[in-house]
């Protein structure tokens, strides 16, 4: 199929449901990606931060493929060892208070997960935040923020009540007829998006002080991308239930949600999943979670992080245009005062994939693996992106 062919076919066939770039991915290779044309990209999108480990990475393409010849499926009404691996390795990178694992398939997934167990230990009014996004099924959609993904679904649960993120006047609406609350730590999808650690500090008390469960959705922030294991981890929190996905199976679809096996736990029958925890994608955590903790990722991540930081605060000084630049670990945005269609454009044309927030934020969830001579080419490029669009 030539590319205009293709692009028929998907648009032909698929649910328009995706704001599609007219472009065709073929290849990847750790922080770049190939087009169908042979043109190179530095993809600091990565699949909405998805390869946090780099795209095609050599270990993980390895497990994935011995697995495929081994064993693919394997329900989980029966034992594998890829599964139980996989337990081991989540519950060493998970609080240690966390010890009961649900593996499903996506972010979603486990958002609802969280929910239904949130549901079955308490009767009371679950809270989330303003600017929120926990996904689009109905019950992760119920916790999402955005109307505008919400007004052709309703009526949603109505047992969700929003209070305003970073705002520590809202927290006195946590009280004893609340049930849980569900938290990103940082806001991805609002455009990186920030509370401060008193704000932190107090929603924590609040919690404790009205045995509320705390569920902290990583799905977008865990797994190294802030600099640190666990976005929590810099603010002191503690969560009853941790929500995590996207890079978890190095590309594979996953989630995971986990909670304490003496409280918050589903027994028989309760939740289950065909696919959750099949040896493949159990192959793939492993390899996934050995090459993080094994390779300097983390400390990687924080480090390209401060100097990818340091560079967007350097081309906020110099360009008018630039209303706010903001991140944790390589995971950053920067805010324009104008549209930043044009600048996504541009980027595609000068070899950059880069994501966007709304109309006006740039976003940046590139791979872990990003290194500073990667990081000074990316700040070069934006550097001519918001040269050229002063021109203009
Ligand atoms: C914080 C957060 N929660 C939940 C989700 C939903 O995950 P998925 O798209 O895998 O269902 C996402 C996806 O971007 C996310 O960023």
């Amino acid at each position: 199929m030539n590319d205009k062919e293709l692009i028929d076919t998907e648009d032909q066939n698929l649910a328009p449901v995706y704001q599609k770039f007219p472009i065709v991915l073929e290849k990847g290779d750790d922080c770049y990606v190939w087009d169908s044309s042979g043109k190179k990209y530095l993809d600091l999108m990565a699949g909405y931060g998805v390869s946090l480990l780099g795209h095609s990475n050599e270990k993980i393409v390895q497990a994935i493929s011995d697995q495929a010849k081994q064993l693919t499926s394997c329900h989980g009404s029966f034992y594998n060892e890829q599964r139980a691996r996989a337990s081991i390795n989540i519950n060493k990178i998970t609080p240690k208070h966390l010890d009961n694992i649900y593996l499903c398939n996506s972010g979603a997934e486990a958002v609802e997960a969280a929910l239904k167990l949130c549901k079955k230990h308490s009767k009371n009014k679950i809270i989330s935040m303003s600017g929120s996004y926990h996904g689009k099924t109905i019950g992760s959609l119920s916790l999402t923020w955005s109307p505008k993904y919400k007004k052709s679904f309703k009526p949603l649960l109505d047992d969700v009540d929003f209070i305003s993120f970073g705002s520590s006047d809202s927290l006195s609406e946590i009280n004893d007829e609340t049930g849980a609350v569900f938290l990103e730590v940082i806001q991805g999808e609002s455009g990186v998006k920030f509370a401060s650690v008193e704000y932190f500090k107090q929603l924590q008390e609040q919690c404790t002080k009205h045995n509320v469960l705390l569920v902290v959705d990583e799905i977008q922030t865990g797994l190294g991308r802030t600099g640190k294991m666990w976005a929590h981890e810099h603010y002191g929190l503690v969560p009853d239930i941790l929500c995590i996905g996207k890079g978890l199976a190095g590309g594979m679809p996953v989630g995971a949600m986990i909670s304490r096996s003496d409280s918050t736990n589903f027994s028989l029958g309760e939740h289950t999943t065909t696919f959750g925890g099949n040896p493949l994608t159990s192959s793939a955590i492993n390899a996934s979670i050995e090459f993080l903790l094994s390779n300097n990722i983390i400390n990687n991540a924080e480090q390209s992080g401060e100097i990818f930081l340091n560079g967007l605060k350097k081309l906020k000084s110099e360009y008018d245009s630039v209303r706010d630049v903001r991140g944790l670990g390589l995971m950053l945005a920067l805010e324009s005062k104008f549209p930043i269609k044009d600048l996504l454009f541009d980027g595609l044309n000068n070899g950059l994939i880069m994501l966007y927030s709304g109309r006006t934020i740039l976003r940046f969830l590139p791979p872990l693996t990003l290194n500073e001579a990667q990081v000074n080419s990316v700040l070069q490029i934006l550097n001519t992106l918001l040269q050229n669009s002063k021109k203009d």
